[in-house]
């Protein structure tokens, strides 16, 4: 056969693997999509500060990771900077594929100065807005991005086919070093220094000093939908946000459809991600408004209650039209853990045929975890700690302070060697029981000592409580696990009662998500089916309370048949 002929039948080859792609989108395989992050240094200015920090390819918020459902991701991370790298993808399931998964020392090594690793993962039954961020010590300060998930070719959202899909990511701007400030911290046993501003799209905007040529700025048609993808990538911070005159369709938490509803302002935690419509006016040349973001804030510690804004444009036929007057938004107090309670409760799983919500109606396993801050004595000879009474602040699950290995569990476990790494007791509830949101026991202190994990067999049907405590006062904290989503079926004020609160448990359309807030002063309830092996992390997506022990793991063990197991690990997988 002539090589033009030949030509001409894979051509014709081709086409009809693009039309039957097309017409049986649910069968298509998804394609491969490469991508390379260097992490490398890179000289950045804001709030007239210039510093050297870590990037992904000289950019923060760092590249724009796009997929299909189905689609397999493969992306190579070089390491050319000094300090230890690891990657997450936040909210990524990672069936079977943990080693993919990112949190340093729990399914990785890091990757040293001068090495490469590839995460290769395929994308399964997940569409929406998830994110990328480094998973060791601070510098997911400045190492995230959004993680875009389209739905499958010609399988349209469950609303409105936006004109336009926008970004919106907030982050966080320190003046210092993060990892000076953390790693002080950690010897003083005081709180961190709070960052200096706060950031949409890596710009604080015009309400700071010395930065209004860093705003970000949407300038939008008159008339028109918009989908915006919020992300929160603040270390410490829960934020409200708000745009003025403008009301948004919530549609999307967490990759997850939501029933829409329409609110003035949103409440996101580190951690969570949030898809918004917003619809612009039918007729408003010229005008502009604030979007603006700060913090719900419920702890006793110092935070940052600056403000960000960035400007919400329309387009302006005539230029004489320029100068109207500037609309601000109203956010709710810092404290508002009613409004905080109210939203929470606003969100509902779409729970359609298409879309339905598989919340576990059996639980084979109940556990109840106390999540909170304590302290740990002081080690320094012949001075005091900067934490409550001279100790130092640490932060427990069951009262237990992780301790962070110094080689992967992950690794561990699937060679066997968990021997002196770590050991299989992780309590089911606390050890002691306490008015959890009343007055302060006498006692303080966090236990640490050896890893725990807290083993379950394949597919075991799992429900949580997680507590707050009031130890050093009633807090927030946003609870993110690893490896699943779950259902949030139930939360209240004060402790779980375990008699009466289940009778009013929401199993059919709870919303699913990755992270959620545990209120303060209260409780929340999830469920989830333990249907993927692997070394799982779950800790509070404030990174100062991650620092000091508020984490955990899961270890769920590989199921009868071949898939249901583990994979191997790749070849290049790094070495601590
Ligand atoms: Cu977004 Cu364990 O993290």
């Amino acid at each position: 056969m002539s090589s033009s002929a030949f030509g001409m039948l894979s051509a014709i080859g081709f086409f009809i693997t693009l039309i039957s792609l097309c017409i049986v989108p649910q069968y298509a395989q998804g394609i491969t999509r490469h991508y390379e992050f260097n992490i490398k240094m890179q000289n950045v200015t804001r709030l007239c500060h210039t510093k050297s920090m870590v990037t992904v390819n000289g950019k923060c918020p760092g590249p724009r990771v796009v997929a299909r459902e189905g689609d397999r991701l493969v992306i190579k991370v070089t390491n050319h900077v000094s300090t230890n790298i690891t990657i997450h993808w936040h909210g990524i399931r990672q069936l079977r594929s943990g080693w993919a998964d990112g949190p340093a020392y729990i399914t990785q090594c890091p990757i040293q100065t001068g090495q490469s690793y590839v995460y290769n993962f395929t994308v399964v039954g997940q569409r929406g807005t998830l994110w990328w961020h480094a998973h060791i010590s601070w510098l997911r300060s400045t190492l995230y991005g959004p993680l875009i998930i389209l739905p499958k070719n010609n399988v349209p959202y469950p609303f409105e086919k936006p004109y336009k899909e926008v970004p919106v990511i907030f982050g966080e701007w320190f003046n210092n070093d993060p990892e000076t400030i953390i790693r002080q911290a950690l010897q003083t046993g005081g709180g961190p220094n709070v960052s200096d501003a706060y950031t949409i799209n890596g710009l604080p905007g015009p309400l700071y000093n010395c930065s209004a040529k860093d705003t970000f700025k949407l300038k939008v048609k008159p008339g028109k939908t918009y989908l915006l993808r919020i992300i929160n990538a603040a270390l410490n911070d829960e934020l409200f946000f708000s745009i003025a005159n403008h009301t948004l369709t919530v549609v999307d938490v967490d990759a997850i459809y939501v029933k829409p509803f329409e609110t003035d302002t949103i409440l996101i935690t580190p951690g969570q991600t949030t898809n918004v419509l917003l619809k612009t006016k039918p007729n408003f040349p010229g005008a502009a408004f604030f979007m603006s973001a700060r913090p719900y804030v419920t702890g006793q510690g110092t935070f940052d209650n600056s403000s960000v804004a960035g400007i919400l444009e329309y387009e302006f036929p005539s230029p004489h039209l320029k100068n109207l007057p500037l609309f601000k938004p109203n956010l709710p107090p810092l404290n508002d853990t009613s409004f905080a309670a109210n939203y929470t409760k606003k969100l509902r799983s779409l729970a359609s045929p298409l879309f339905p919500a598989n919340v576990p109606k059996k639980v084979d396993k109940h556990f109840f975890f106390t999540v909170g801050l304590g302290t740990n004595p002081c080690d320094h000879k012949n001075q005091t700690c900067q934490g409550p009474n001279g100790t130092k602040f640490a932060a427990s699950v069951n009262n237990i302070s992780f301790t962070q290995p110094t080689t992967a569990l992950l690794q561990a476990h699937y060679f066997g060697k968990s021997n002196g790494v770590y050991s299989p007791d992780f309590p089911i509830n606390p050890f002691h029981w306490f008015n959890y949101t009343g007055n302060p026991p006498n006692n303080t202190m966090v236990n640490n000592g050896t890893t725990k994990v807290m083993v379950l067999p394949f597919n075991t049907s799992v429900e949580l409580v997680m507590q707050d405590t009031s130890i050093l006062g009633a807090e927030s904290h946003p609870l993110h696990l690893h490896g699943f989503n779950f259902f949030v079926v139930g939360q209240g004020f004060g402790n779980y009662d375990p008699q009466k609160d289940p009778k009013n448990f929401n199993l059919v359309d709870p919303i699913e998500r990755n992270t959620v807030g545990v209120p303060s002063g209260g409780w929340v309830a999830i469920r989830f089916l333990a249907d993927n092996p692997g070394v799982w992390f779950m800790h509070c997506h404030l990174e100062v309370h991650t620092s000091w022990g508020l984490k955990m793991a899961w270890l769920v063990l590989d199921g009868k048949l071949p898939n249901q197991k583990l994979q191997p690990p790749p070849d290049d997988l790094p070495q601590c």
